[in-house]
């Protein structure tokens, strides 16, 4: 009774004046945290263009352009390589809702939050899941994997690549064959990987793979481009029912239970992203334009090239960070290049530091969760903001935050620790360059 009072009491003031509020003015920042990151301003203005029908011909040949740019990034020839509408975890949630009935086990290796947030997804599918652990910061042997595999004998095995939440990154090169060895499907969440690090798809015999745009690929959040095999379209097409006011003649529907997604629903989708082009959801035109500038930013500088900018950047921020006394978090042999743990030094306050950060220097750095909250800060170097200058005026507006605030923090050595970094691998290319 008294919410119904209080919203009629707020409808009474919204309506005697509108309220337009100002121009959006967002201030200018620079973004190092885990993600979002800076988009890409190509990327921007690609969102820009006018929008276009989504059965104008036009259109489809860019969805055809999209499916062929992200088979490269993801290193695939998968067929069923395609954006599904909505931020990484809706990419998740389509694999996951298609290929789970309610009651088919499933394995999720945990090595941090997003971990836990496949495992959730998954009870939501109705999921028997069972999970292993391994602390913060750490990654899994291939061979717990393996006895977890023989123990559970799940259908799906679904895993991260690279946990942001922990800065981790999981190699995954044995994992898919392992699965395959053990007629499991594999599920890997490559969100804070892809075009970052190598994601080998087809290589490395990863049955399907879902991402974002936010992260090493310097677009906004807010599509999700999937890659999936036959193993996963076998699965999921048993389960394949046309909702009616679309159902083609003679359509006759798989004998699985119904996916209970209308939205995430992939045999739908794949329907939509065919010759076919049957109706589903109005494809996120200006979030496709995105992704299709995302994908050719990526490929035009080239993979390779890509990966080495982000570990140039990690290796120079962690240089910096190391020389101003701080304390790297996790394992550093399977830490992500691109997203950097630091432990927050003693008698200092993490939230404050942040907040001066972004107030003085416009640069955001990320806080953590679960068993890291209040203990490490995560800096991110993806894509976009993967830049020298933005190392290092990152490195130079925290080591003055924490002097201000106390810190004993050396002068200079910190920028210089980074450039030392930056300047041996330019030496080092000059020297390639000159044979
Ligand atoms: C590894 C990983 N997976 C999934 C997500 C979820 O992404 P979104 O917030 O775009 O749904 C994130 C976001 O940070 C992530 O880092």
């Amino acid at each position: 009774m008294k919410s119904a009072l209080s919203t009629a009491s707020i409808a009474a003031t919204e309506s005697s004046a509108p309220r337009l509020f100002g121009d959006l003015a967002p201030p200018p920042r620079t973004l190092m945290g885990p993600g979002p990151v800076d988009v890409d301003p190509r990327v921007l203005r690609a969102m820009s263009m006018p929008l276009l029908g989504q059965f104008d011909p036009v259109f489809t040949e860019y969805m055809n352009e999209v499916m062929v740019l992200y088979r490269q990034v993801y290193q695939t020839n998968n067929r069923w390589t395609l954006l599904v509408d909505g931020t990484a975890r809706a990419g998740i949630e389509a694999v996951l809702t298609s290929v789970i009935s309610p009651g088919d086990r499933v394995l999720v290796p945990v090595f941090g939050r997003f971990g836990h947030l496949l495992c959730e997804i998954s009870r939501r599918c109705r999921a028997e899941v069972e999970f292993i652990e391994t602390e913060w910061g750490t990654v899994f042997d291939p061979g717990r994997i393996e006895d977890a595999l023989r123990r559970y004998r799940p259908k799906l095995v679904a895993l991260v690549h690279g946990d942001t939440s922990t800065t981790m990154a999981q190699p995954l090169d044995e994992i898919g064959a392992l699965c395959r060895r053990h007629g499991v499907l594999s599920f890997v969440d490559a969100t804070a990987t892809v075009s970052g690090i190598d994601l080998q798809v087809d290589a490395w015999q990863i049955d399907a793979v879902s991402a974002g745009l936010q992260k090493c690929l310097s677009g906004p959040p807010g599509s999700a481009p999937i890659t999936f095999n036959e193993r996963v379209e076998d699965c999921v097409l048993r389960r394949k029912h046309v909702e009616q006011g679309i159902r083609p003649p003679h359509f006759e529907p798989g004998d699985g239970p119904v996916i209970q997604s209308n939205y995430f629903d992939l045999p739908m989708l794949m329907d939509y992203w065919s010759e076919q082009r049957l109706n589903h959801h109005t494809e996120a035109a200006s979030m496709l334009y995105a992704a299709r500038e995302c994908a050719r930013l990526a490929l035009a500088e080239g993979l390779e090239a890509r990966f080495r900018r982000h570990r140039q950047a990690g290796a120079a921020l962690s240089a910096g960070l190391v020389a101003m006394g701080l304390e790297l978090f996790g394992d550093p042999a399977h830490k992500m290049p691109h997203v950097t743990g630091v432990y927050i030094p003693a008698g200092i306050e993490g939230e404050a530091v942040r907040a001066s950060m972004l107030e003085d220097f416009g640069i955001e750095i990320g806080t953590s969760f679960g068993p890291l909250h209040g203990r490490i800060w995560r800096i991110g170097t993806m894509g976009y903001t993967c830049r020298k200058q933005n190392v290092l005026t990152c490195l130079a507006a925290l080591e003055a935050t924490l002097r201000r605030r106390g810190s004993d923090v050396p002068v200079g050595r910190a920028v210089d620790a980074a450039l030392d970094v930056y300047e041996g691998v330019e030496q080092s290319a000059a020297d390639v360059a000159s044979g």
